[in-house]
């Protein structure tokens, strides 16, 4: 565990599912370079997506509760599942500033929409639990919201099958519906979808906005540093530190190819027993 001296040096905190947070840590380099961060991808119980909210707060609950062993300053939700369902879980537990991904997504959409039309892709549970679409309302009443899950967008990112020809019929499929719609802002409300960017742009045609909720989601952390006095000032080169609960070969190898960087020593970390938390 890394005890740090000032408060600005810890560590933020950032989990996911699995793998596809790192799409977020990669918008977190990139607009706050300075930072030290903390990762945990739950490879063992991805995905969280098809599963219902009450086990995905279970899971969200441990995965926090590790990162709070890191004295982490912050904690960044990178996985819209959990920030769909079990934010409050996260911000009861973490006692440091938590940011979602669904909150700086919908701002970011309402600022890109010209027509008041906005579609959403994501997970199952992240689309029934319609999150995306009560935050957008919250910030504009007229802004119109139509969803769509898109299940296999995952798999097919993590298979790294991004400019494939299957990939492409996939994104057809999933988006007629919402081409239809005539969206002119499309929110990429899943880790995952921003690997896809190419094809899921092809698919909706021309003219729609893309938002890649993790991208806001970083400008939103780094609003929260400054508001808190968190900002790492330090030049140091930044510590990354990744931890998953299954094998970490894999979440290596395909990891680089969200992280857009290579990764170093990725440890396995055992999560409640490495098991399922029992139902209550
Ligand atoms: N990280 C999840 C999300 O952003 C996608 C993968 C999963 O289903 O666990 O919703």
């Amino acid at each position: 565990m890394k005890t740090a001296g000032k408060k600005e040096d810890q560590p933020i905190g950032v989990f996911d599912s699995g793998i596809g947070g790192l799409t977020v840590v990669r918008a977190l380099t990139k607009r706050l370079p300075h930072e030290n961060i903390v990762y945990f991808g739950d490879t063992a119980r991805v995905p969280y997506g098809p599963k219902s909210p009450q086990v995905v707060r279970e899971y969200a609950a441990q995965d926090v509760a590790f990162l709070m062993g890191h004295r982490v300053k912050m904690v960044v939700v990178a996985c819209n599942t959990v920030s769909a369902v079990a934010l409050d879980v996260v911000q009861k537990i973490a006692g440091v500033p938590v940011v979602g991904v669904i909150q700086p997504g919908a701002v970011a959409a309402v600022k890109e929409t010209t027509r008041k039309r906005v579609g959403i892709i994501g997970t199952l549970t992240t689309v029934s639990s319609q999150a995306y679409a009560h935050a957008i309302r919250g910030i504009a009443r007229d802004v119109q919201v139509f969803s769509r899950a898109c299940p296999l967008f995952v798999p097919l990112a993590e298979e790294g099958w991004i400019d494939h020809q299957v990939t492409r019929m996939v994104a057809k499929e999933y988006l007629f519906p919402l081409t239809l719609e005539k969206i002119d802002t499309l929110i990429l409300g899943c880790t995952h979808y921003p690997v896809l960017r190419d094809a899921i742009e092809a698919a909706i045609g021309p003219g729609v906005r893309l938002v890649d909720s993790g991208e806001a989601t970083a400008l939103e952390v780094e609003r929260m540093l400054q508001t808190h006095a968190l900002c790492n000032s330090s030049a140091d080169r930044p510590n990354l530190q990744f931890f998953v609960s299954d094998i970490p070969a894999k979440f290596a190898e395909v990891g680089e190819r969200f992280l857009g960087q290579t990764m170093g020593r990725v440890k396995r970390i055992p999560i409640e027993g490495g098991g399922v938390a029992p139902l209550r």
